[in-house]
C-alpha cells in the first residue's frame, strides 16, 4: 500500500515546482453511462489519484503552494444520508480532511463562489487543458469573472501553464513503494498467464479463457484488469486489439494472451503466446523461437544510459534476421531493415512506459532525441511477427501464427529488472507445463 505520506511527498515536490504566487487545479475523472441509470465501473484519474488518493467522481483537487491558511484544497460531494443509501458512503468535507490530509475541503457544489478567490492573486494556472472540455470552459469562466473585476482591484492570472508537463514527469520515475507495487500486480497477472495455460485445450472458447483470466486476478486482489484482455486463438492473434474474445479454440492453432491486472491502480501488461494443444508446430516453433530472441536480446538493452528505442532497434534486427531465416523475406538484412520490410509482419512498437496507465505518461523524445532510460522508469518489451492469411505472398503454412510475447522491466540502477519473469516463456517449459495428467 502507498502511504499516506507518499501523496503528500509528491504535492510538495509538485508545489516546490510550480512555485508561490501559483495554482494547480485538477478534476477528478467523472462517471459514465454505460446504459439507462447503469454507469461503467468509476476509475479515478491517474493523475487526481497520483496526487490524492481520494477515490470519488465530482470532486477537485486545488494547490496553493504558499498559502498560509492552507496549500492543499479538496472540493468534494457532501455527505447525504438519502445519495449514499442508494448509491454508497462518501467521505464528505471531514473524510477529505482526515483520511486524505487536505488542508481544508468545501463541498463541489460552492466551488463557483470559492475558486475565483483562490486564483486572484496568483500569477500562473496550472491546469490540463484538453481532458475534460466542459471543465476548460469553467476555468475560463472562473478566469473572465477575474477579468470583469479589475476596476475593482482583483488581479486575474496571467499564464496558464501545462500541469501535465511536470506531473507526467514525475509520473514517470516510480517510488520503491510503487515498484513495489508492480513488482506484486505482474506477479500475480503471471501468476494468471501460468494458470490459463495449465487449463487451456482445443474445443473450449476464448471467453472461457477470459473468464479465467478474470478470477485468477480478483481472487489474488486485483478486481479490475488494467485493460480489456485480448484472447486471441488462431488468425484472430493478427487482429493487434482483438477483444471479441468469443471464438472457439482449435486444435494446432496458437492462443496469444495479452493481459494485465490493475492494483492500487497500476497496471501490468503481460503477453504470452502458447499452442493450444500443448505443442508447437514445426513452424510455430520457429517463428516463436524468433519473437523470443527478440525479447531477450531486447531486455538486455533496458539499462540506464541507453535510448529508449534501443529495444526496438534491437528486435527488429532480431526479428528481420529470423523473417531471412524463415525463408520469408529474401535480401540483405540492413537493406530491409532500411526499408523497413519488417512492418508488414511486426507494425508496432517494442514497448511503451508502465504505471498508472498501462499506456504510461512520459515524454519518449526530449529535445526531438530519443529519451535516455534512468534508473525507476517502467516499460513493456513486446515483440511480435503476425503472419495473417491476408498477407499477399505468404506461404501458406504460416497462415494464421500470431505472436507477442510482452514483459513489463524495470530499469535498475546497473540495468534491469523482469517484473513479469515468473510468466514462463521458454517451449520447453510451457510444454512441459501444459501436458495433461492421464
Ligand atoms: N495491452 C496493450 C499493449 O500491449 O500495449
Ligand atoms: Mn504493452
Ligand atoms: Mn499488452
Amino acid at each position: 500500500m502507498i502511504k499516506k505520506a507518499e501523496f503528500g511527498r509528491r504535492r510538495r515536490k509538485l508545489m516546490n515546482f510550480m512555485g508561490n504566487n501559483s495554482i494547480a487545479i485538477l478534476p477528478s475523472a467523472s462517471e459514465l453511462v454505460r446504459s439507462r441509470d447503469t454507469d461503467f465501473r468509476f476509475r479515478q484519474h491517474s493523475d487526481f489519484h497520483y496526487l490524492s488518493a481520494f477515490p470519488e467522481p465530482e470532486a477537485v483537487l486545488v494547490l496553493l503552494p504558499g498559502r498560509e491558511q492552507g496549500e492543499y484544497i479538496i472540493f468534494c460531494r457532501e455527505k447525504d444520508e438519502v445519495m449514499e443509501t442508494w448509491h454508497g458512503r462518501r467521505h464528505g468535507q471531514s473524510g477529505a480532511k482526515k483520511q486524505f490530509g487536505c488542508d481544508d475541503a468545501f463541498p463541489i457544489d460552492d466551488i463557483d463562489d470559492i475558486l475565483p478567490g483562490l486564483m486572484e492573486g496568483r500569477e500562473r494556472i496550472y491546469y490540463e487543458f484538453g481532458n475534460q472540455a466542459e471543465f476548460d470552459n469553467r476555468i475560463m469562466g472562473w478566469i473572465n469573472i477575474l477579468r470583469g473585476q479589475v476596476k475593482q482591484g482583483a488581479h486575474p492570472p496571467g499564464e496558464l501553464i501545462d500541469l501535465s508537463h511536470v506531473l507526467h514527469d514525475m509520473r514517470l520515475f516510480k517510488s520503491n513503494a510503487e515498484i513495489e507495487v508492480m513488482r506484486k500486480v505482474a506477479k500475480l497477472s503471471a501468476d494468471a498467464h501460468i494458470q490459463v495455460m495449465k487449463i487451456c485445450q482445443p474445443g473450449i472458447n476464448e471467453l472461457q479463457i477470459e473468464a479465467e483470466i478474470k478470477y485468477q486476478f480478483a481472487k489474488q486482489g486485483a478486481r479490475f484488469e488494467a485493460y480489456n484482455s485480448i484472447v486471441a486463438g488462431g488468425e484472430n492473434a493478427c487482429i493487434l486489439h482483438y477483444v471479441e474474445n468469443d471464438c472457439e479454440l482449435k486444435n494446432g492453432d496458437l492462443l496469444l494472451i495479452d493481459a494485465g491486472a490493475e492494483l492500487q491502480g497500476y497496471a501490468a501488461d503481460i503477453t504470452r503466446t502458447f499452442p493450444i494443444n500443448g505443442k508447437y508446430s514445426d513452424e510455430q516453433r520457429q517463428a516463436y523461437h524468433w519473437v523470443l530472441k527478440a525479447n531477450k536480446q531486447a531486455i538486455k538493452q533496458v539499462k540506464p544510459g541507453n535510448p529508449w528505442t534501443k529495444p526496438h532497434e534491437t528486435a527488429v534486427r532480431v526479428l528481420t534476421e529470423g523473417l531471412l531465416e524463415m525463408g520469408i523475406l529474401t535480401g540483405d538484412i540492413d537493406e530491409l531493415i532500411d526499408q523497413q520490410a519488417y512492418k508488414v509482419f511486426y507494425m508496432h512498437k517494442t514497448g511503451h512506459w508502465l504505471g498508472l496507465d498501462v499506456h504510461d505518461v512520459g515524454d519518449y523524445l526530449i529535445d526531438k532525441e530519443p529519451r535516455i532510460l534512468e534508473q525507476g522508469m517502467v516499460l513493456t518489451v513486446e515483440p511480435g511477427l503476425y503472419f495473417s492469411p491476408k498477407t499477399k505472398g505468404l506461404d501458406k503454412k504460416w497462415w494464421g501464427i500470431g505472436i507477442r510475447i510482452e514483459d513489463d522491466v524495470l530499469v535498475t540502477s546497473k540495468g534491469h529488472e523482469v517484473l513479469s519473469k515468473s510468466a514462463i516463456k521458454e517451449i520447453n517449459a510451457i510444454e512441459k507445463l501444459m501436458v495433461k495428467p492421464t
